[in-house]
Parts: structure tokens; C-alpha cells; sequence
């Protein structure tokens, strides 16, 4: 079942997490977010998964976490306005719903790109920034986070009808949840450095494009391309090696397939957004881990 975001604390009322509390929704909209997956992979997890560190270096909106809420995590992406925004959610959440709920008032397409202007002229990450940055994403189109080759965001007004923007209690139970966390902004690769014996690794890279077309890979000015796919499933095995529990999401295609040999592998089918028109598909996704579970195929 899939619940309204339009919740206004924040949580899912009618599920638990492992740790018997209601999960946390993401604050952000976020390209090849887990938000509608969450509760079937958290049916993947290994036991006993918070007794180690929980990691999560692609974290987008880290859909995962927050329904987790970790005791210990180390949290991390190459995103700086993402990491920063997470940064400044957990400092000071009070001040960011207030300047959030001021952007809500004048909500329109003037007030969109005077945003976007100051957004981009800030020199400081303050808690205005990150509340500019909560609503841009809120607003913009499809969710997406681009930035020209100045690093400029550049995202068109959405044109949604109801935008929902997080109040003060979904920002306050998502800063307590980050106040566990170490929060980087550093690629996967430096980001794992720490990973240890017993540690739990979430990775949810970009995905290579399904079809020719690339709407899994614009997230900075950098692509996920074949090579870093590659690179990441040797970093795979050598947290494997580390003893590490490790699941890993990925698009469905045979040369991924390929790269996670030998590794157990649940087909997930996926309804989700990925046309420009908004046009509901049905994909599928693999999540591959690198311990036996009791999921077998199915769908989201
Ligand atoms: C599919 S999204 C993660 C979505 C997330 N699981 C969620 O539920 O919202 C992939 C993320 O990886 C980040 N990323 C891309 N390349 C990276 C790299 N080399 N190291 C760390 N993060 C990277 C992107 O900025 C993006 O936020």
C-alpha cells in the first residue's frame, strides 16, 4: 500500500521499522528515489543490521534512512547543496520550516526564479539557503537537480498543482534521525573508507539509461557512466571481502547482471515516473546483496 506523502508529520502511520518506530517520508523529491520501495527492501535487510554502522553514499534523498533511522550511519553524496542542505536540517530545522513555510505563502512562478537567482548568488550555506534549496526541489520540474556549466541550477518552474512542503514536525523528526549520522560530501569510493566488519553499505548509484535515452543520470554535472558502474561493482566485492552486508539497487539489464555474478539478486518491478509527460512504467530493478535472503521476485 502506498501511503499519501501528503502526511503532515512526515511519517508513515500504518508501518513500522525495525526498530518498532514509524518510518520517516524523505523531505526531498529526488530522481531514482527509493521512496516506493522502501518497505520491500527493508524485507532485504540482514539481521542484526543496526549492530554495525549503516552506510549510505549515494543518498539523494536517502528514501532508505530515513524509513530505517539507523543508530550510527555515515551519510554521503558528491551533491555539496544536497549535503549542506542535510547539514543545516540537522543545526537548526526551527529556522528552515519558518523560511520554508514563507516560501509557501508566495508560491508561484515569479517567486520560483527570483529563488533560483538568490539561490544561485548565495555565497553562504545558511539555513536560508537550505530552506531555498527545500523549495526549489518542491517546485521545480520533475524533481530534478541540474546545473549549467557554471554550477548554476537551472531547473524550469514545475508548474505542480499542490506542491507539499515539509512542516516543522517532518523536519523535526528527520534532523533527530540525521543527529546519528556523519553526513559527507565526498564520493562513494572516499565515503567507504571507514566501512568495517559487520557494517550494513545501502548503495543506489545513478543508473545507467534503459534505453538509449539518460534520465538516471543527471544528477550533477558528472554522469555515472560504464566505467564507474564497473568500478563500483569491484568496490562491491572488496566491502564484500571486508565482510561487510552489502545491497545494491540497479537497473535490470543483462551486463549488470553480469557485473554482480555470483551475488544474490531479487527483481523488483517497479512502477515508476519516467517520462517527461509523467507517464506512469513499469521497470524493473534489481537488488542484489551479498547475503541470502527470503524475498523472491515481485511487485512494488
Ligand atoms: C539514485 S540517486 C540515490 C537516491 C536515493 N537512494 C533516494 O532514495 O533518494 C543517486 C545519488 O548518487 C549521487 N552520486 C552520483 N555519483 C556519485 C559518486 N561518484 N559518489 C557519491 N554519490 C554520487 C547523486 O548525486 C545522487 O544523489
Amino acid at each position: 500500500m502506498i501511503e499519501s506523502p501528503k502526511a503532515p508529520n512526515g511519517l508513515y502511520s500504518s508501518r513500522v521499522n525495525f526498530r518498532g518506530e514509524a518510518p520517516i517520508k524523505p523531505l526531498l523529491r529526488w530522481v531514482g528515489g527509493k521512496q516506493l520501495m522502501t518497505s520491500h527492501l527493508a524485507k532485504l535487510l540482514p539481521g542484526g543490521v543496526d549492530e554495525g554502522v549503516y552506510h549510505e553514499p549515494f543518498l539523494g534523498a536517502g528514501s532508505l534512512f530515513f524509513y530505517l533511522q539507523p543508530r550510527r550511519a555515515v551519510l554521503s553524496d558528491v551533491n555539496d547543496d544536497l549535503v549542506n542542505t542535510y547539514r543545516c536540517i540537522r543545526a537548526n530545522c526551527g529556522l528552515i520550516a519558518r523560511y520554508v513555510a514563507r516560501h509557501k505563502g508566495l508560491d508561484s512562478e515569479e517567486h520560483y526564479f527570483r529563488v533560483r537567482e538568490q539561490f544561485n548568488q548565495a555565497k553562504y550555506y545558511t539555513a536560508a539557503q537550505a530552506a531555498r534549496f527545500i523549495y526549489l526541489n518542491r517546485t521545480c520540474f520533475n524533481g530534478i537537480y541540474r546545473v549549467n556549466k557554471d554550477g548554476e541550477f537551472n531547473v524550469p518552474f514545475g508548474w505542480r498543482d499542490n506542491p507539499i512542503f515539509p512542516g516543522i514536525r517532518h523536519l523535526g523528526v528527520a534532523a533527530r534521525a540525521l543527529k546519528c549520522a556523519r553526513i559527507l560530501s565526498a564520493s562513494y569510493e572516499k565515503a567507504l573508507d571507514g566501512a568495517a566488519r559487520g557494517d550494513f553499505v545501502f548503495l543506489d548509484p545513478p543508473y545507467p539509461p534503459l534505453n538509449g535515452t539518460s534520465f538516471f543520470t543527471h544528477y550533477t554535472a558528472d554522469r555515472f557512466s560504464r566505467p564507474d558502474q564497473n568500478r563500483l561493482a569491484a568496490v562491491v566485492r572488496e566491502l564484500d571481502k571486508a565482510n561487510c552486508r552489502v545491497m545494491v539497487c540497479n537497473a535490470d539489464l543483462p551486463w549488470i547482471r553480469r557485473l554482480y555474478a555470483g551475488f544474490n539478486r531479487v527483481v523488483l518491478d517497479v512502477a515508476r515516473y519516467v517520462t517527461s509527460h509523467n507517464k506512469k512504467h513499469k521497470v524493473s530493478e534489481l537488488v542484489i546483496t551479498n547475503y541470502d535472503t527470503d524475498v523472491i521476485d515481485g511487485g512494488v
